[in-house]
């Protein structure tokens, strides 16, 4: 199985487009000492042919283009993406489906739960009937989007997407707006969790032995945000476990058994990515990887 990381930053990327944070500061300044990241979104292939993309970021254009190997090989018009799957409804994740106009064929998957909000919105539509096919996938059953990879979507504690949230929402609900995806070829197992609440012990038992975990990696402690003086919000309150802290996935993540482990969905306040920082060697020393663009994995 392939997988590249197409995006590792969370909503927002880094630099941001409006901040001026010390993290974004110096991602604008010098690269060696914080490297610039798109939005999230991973690219996941059985064969290097035919790829599954999980997410479709508002920067997907510079993605594709940034990745040879999803560039139109054949013909006038052509994708090695065969379909695209969603893991929730956050603009992070769905604006770039935008971007996937233009006649080309594929399949959108994503729980009926996602699925909704992409079709209560218009705008989708661009994406026309009959060319771009929407699949709705329960949970826990396994289903195939591209030949020779199998995709098991399971919720997660989460919330609604940050646009619909309303006086109802609940957050740390498991339902079906916020999934991890269990992605298995050739006998490899990648489990893709990049916006989780809590870890719970289901979510343990459910991980347990993969190849590899890409998880949730928007904040370092519950209060980042704070920390840094641009908002108000906890990681909490955002539907994002924090790595390290109260209920920090670390810790709460070191007696699974895992082969690789790595931070994704990192938001710009996040001090692991500065360079050298002392947080970045706090969480390589507990065997995490902080990912950046274009980092890929043969499993
Ligand atoms: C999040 O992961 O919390 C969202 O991407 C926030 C947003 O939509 O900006
Ligand atoms: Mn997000
Ligand atoms: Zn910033």
């Amino acid at each position: 199985m392939h997988l590249v990381i197409l995006g590792s930053a969370a909503g927002g990327g880094l630099p941001q487009w409006n901040c001026r944070c010390p993290i974004c500061f110096l991602a604008r300044q010098d690269s060696n000492r914080v490297r610039p990241r798109t939005q999230s979104s991973i690219a996941v292939s059985p064969d290097g042919e035919r790829w599954l993309l999980v997410n479709a970021s508002p920067d997907i254009r510079q993605q594709l283009f940034d990745n040879s190997a999803l560039h139109p090989r054949e013909g006038l018009r052509h994708s090695p993406i065969h379909a695209v799957l969603l893991t929730n409804g956050d603009v992070d994740h769905v604006a770039g489906l935008l971007t996937l106009r233009e006649g080309q064929p594929f399949t959108l998957y994503g729980t009926a739960g996602i699925l909704d909000s992409v079709n209560a919105n218009r705008v989708f539509d661009v994406m026309a009937q009959g060319v771009v096919a929407r699949e709705p996938i329960g949970l826990d059953a396994a289903f195939e989007p591209v030949p020779g990879l199998t995709v098991t979507l399971f919720s997660v504690p989460g919330k609604v997407p940050l646009w619909l949230e309303d006086e109802t929402m609940e957050i740390g609900a498991e339902t079906e707006t916020t999934v991890g995806a269990m992605i298995e070829a050739g006998g490899r197992r990648l489990a893709y969790i990049p916006g989780c609440a809590r870890v719970t012990e289901g979510l343990k038992r459910r991980i347990d032995g993969v190849d590899a975990l890409l998880f949730d990696g928007t904040v370092l402690l519950d209060d980042d945000m704070i920390r840094a003086g641009v908002g108000t919000k906890t990681g909490w309150r955002m539907g994002h476990v924090p790595m390290t802290g109260e209920g920090g996935s670390i810790a709460a993540l070191s007696d699974v058994v895992l082969g690789q482990r790595i931070f994704v969905h990192i938001n710009n306040t996040n001090p692991v990515l500065v360079e050298g920082s002392a947080e970045r060697a706090l969480v390589e020393g507990e065997g995490w990887t902080v990912a950046h663009d274009g980092l890929s994995l043969s499993l």
